[in-house]
């Protein structure tokens, strides 16, 4: 289909390694909600090598201008320096981030009954489980002063009352809209307050804020306590608020209980601009362009997009129980498959036909 005038505009930012691949693939599943008018931009690696710069003041404004914008992955080991004047592609990412106010990353982790045993933590540990990490991802240590000696290196971490502040207003909202009705939902804030000046503001902050809030149970742990905890006793977990870099840890970790990285989406969300809409797994170049990529967290993420993007959660539903379909079909990409009966490995081109089929 050719866009019309009132298509939603997607800026499509396929990025490096199994980027391209999955995009294209996710691409294939929003074709069946209708037309949408794609604007494709380079970002990452892909970027560096054509125009020497990660991100683009043009790429920038065209995700402006954008409803949405869809990534795939960026980096790779051809682009991997530790030059500290090197371009690098994740400053794109980064740059993207700041660029668009995205300071709300939401990255929900469920695992699926089909996928259950592909997790390496027992069956017994992780059933139940359904929580949502939200991270702050636009302050703290990736974005404080940086500077290199010879023999020293800094990276300052800076946070304010009014950044912790959003970061757990969209905390507390994503508590009590995930208790639905009840208004039960409970907000873990996770810091290392008996360390670091910034987690004793941060907790200061969250705890003033709970009172506005009266149904959501807030409670605090400590970063490494919650890393311990995430495996020992996921399903306890509701709603997790966490500064930026402790949330970059704790979401692949908590990913490995929904079976595999390539199954986790996630949202970065400002005040009212697009967001952007993108798997947390990264570019994978071992196996990039051998069409083995698991798309579904892609997928996921074009869910997200429909959802918190396009106000179109109804079509957001769908595209998770197509998810759900395909796997329960038994069709398993090779970080999925276990060899138990049932399964059949499948590379990127079949999995995508099967979700759109189940669509
Ligand atoms: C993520 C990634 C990025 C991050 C990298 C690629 C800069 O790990 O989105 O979790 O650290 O935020
Ligand atoms: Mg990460």
């Amino acid at each position: 289909m050719s866009p019309n005038e009132q298509d939603p505009r997607i800026v499509v930012l396929a990025g490096d390694g199994i980027g391209p691949e999955i995009v294209a693939a996710a691409r294939g599943v929003l074709d069946a909600f209708g037309s949408f008018d794609y604007d494709e931009q380079l970002i990452g690696g892909a970027s560096i090598d054509a125009l020497g710069t990660p991100l683009s003041d043009d790429a920038l404004t065209a995700c402006r201008s954008s409803d949405a914008v869809l990534l795939g992955a960026v980096g790779g080991p051809k682009w991997d320096t530790t030059d500290p004047d090197a371009p690098r592609p994740e400053q794109g990412l980064l740059g993207l981030r700041k660029g668009l106010g995205l300071y709300a990353n939401l990255r929900p982790v469920k695992p699926l009954p089909a996928l259950i045993d592909a997790s390496p933590l027992r069956r017994e540990r992780i059933e139940g489980t359904d929580l949502l990490v939200v991270r702050e991802l636009t302050g703290g240590i990736y974005f404080g002063r940086k500077s290199r000696e010879p023999d020293s290196a800094l990276d300052e971490c800076v946070y304010t009352a009014a950044e912790v502040e959003r970061i757990a207003v969209a905390a507390f909202e994503a508590a009590e809209r995930r208790a639905g009705g009840t208004g039960t939902g409970r907000v873990t804030s996770v810091d290392k307050a008996n360390v670091l000046e910034t987690s004793r503001l941060w907790r200061e902050v969250v705890s003033g804020m709970a009172e506005r809030w009266p149904a959501v149970e807030l409670d605090h742990l400590l970063v490494d306590n919650a890393a311990m905890q995430l495996v020992s006793d996921p399903s306890q977990f509701d709603v997790i608020v966490t500064e930026n870099m402790f949330g970059d840890i704790l979401s692949d970790e908590a990913a490995m209980i929904t079976g595999s990285l390539g199954m986790l989406p996630s949202a970065s969300l400002g005040d009212g601009g697009p967001g952007v809409f993108e798997p947390v797994h990264g570019s994978a170049p071992d196996i990039a362009g051998q069409g083995a990529a698991n798309p579904l967290a892609t997928f996921l993420s074009v869910a997200m997009m429909l959802r918190h993007g396009l106000d179109r959660g109804t079509d957001a539903d769908r595209v998770e129980a197509a998810v759900e379909a395909a796997l329960g079909g038994g069709l398993r990409t090779a970080d999925l498959f276990t060899g138990s009966g049932g399964e059949r490995r499948v590379g990127t081109a079949e999995m995508t036909e099967a979700v759109i089929a189940a669509l």
